[in-house]
């Protein structure tokens, strides 16, 4: 069966030492009420080895980053690679984020590639989709989602594809407050199932863990982790708060 997974996602946000206090209350928290939920917290780049070293060996925390370059190395001024991230102990990679896709031009190309990257460093990805404000309101959702899982997923194989953490994250979510009806998410984490198990089969769309991501926070988890095809969710503004995080990942068994 899908692990269930909370991501937190820090953004471009906090200073140093804010870093330091933020990650020793998750790392507390979480020690005191341990559960099998996988708990990756995906902090800008500098702050990958300070957020390793508080982990340190805390059970089913992981640290992650929260985007890579497509290349595998050479003349990107300014970039980072996988196998850099690879050899300071990252194995999870948001990719696609709507931010990249939005503020950076990222393409469903662009992404694939991204995605090719990470895994042959062995790494996972935790492939974005979501639709646009105007697509959730003229009706195209599935086909906007439908299509970019096509573009940036399907053509990896098996064993590639169970690698892949999704998150279905619509963009009108992300930091509004505005969340989608519990049927709603459901719905769309149901059809993104069946497109893997019509693809790649059963077991793999079984084991696949799909998280939604946009304004959860302490409150909403519970109803929308109790979701049947919903394993756990992606966590931006409410991941800044040690309290509200932790109120979140006690949801998430
Ligand atoms: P939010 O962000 O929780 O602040 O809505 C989610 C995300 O961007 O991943």
């Amino acid at each position: 069966m899908s692990k269930n997974i909370i991501i937190a996602n820090w953004k471009m946000n906090l200073q140093p030492e804010e870093v330091k206090k933020l990650t020793s209350n998750i790392i507390k928290g979480i020690a005191n009420n341990i559960n099998e939920s996988k708990k990756i917290l995906c902090v800008p780049f500098l702050y990958i080895e300070t957020a390793k070293k508080l982990i340190n060996e805390t059970k089913n925390v992981f640290v992650g980053a929260q985007n890579c370059n497509e290349n595998k190395k050479g003349a990107f001024t300014g970039e980072i690679s996988c196998e850099m991230l690879n050899s300071m102990g990252v194995k999870y990679v948001i990719i696609g984020h709507s931010e990249r896709r939005e503020y950076y031009y990222e393409t469903d190309e662009i992404i694939e590639k991204k995605i090719f990257q990470l895994i042959s460093n062995k790494m996972c990805p935790i492939f974005c989709c979501g639709e646009t404000l105007e697509a959730r309101e003229n009706k195209s959702y599935f086909d906007y989602v439908d299509s970019q899982i096509d573009k940036s997923l399907f053509r990896l194989n098996s064993n590639q594809i169970s690698k892949v953490i999704v998150a279905y994250e619509p963009i009108w979510a992300i930091g509004t407050g505005k969340v989608p009806q519990l049927k709603e998410i459901e719905e769309m984490h149901k059809f993104i199932r069946k497109k893997i198990n019509n693809k790649y089969g059963k077991i793999i769309s079984q084991n696949i863990s799909i998280l939604y991501g946009g304004s959860v926070n302490a409150s909403n988890a519970k109803d929308i982790f109790n979701l049947p095809n919903v394993n756990g969710g992606l966590i931006g503004g409410a991941s800044l708060n040690s309290n509200e995080f932790l109120g979140i990942v006690k949801e998430l068994k």
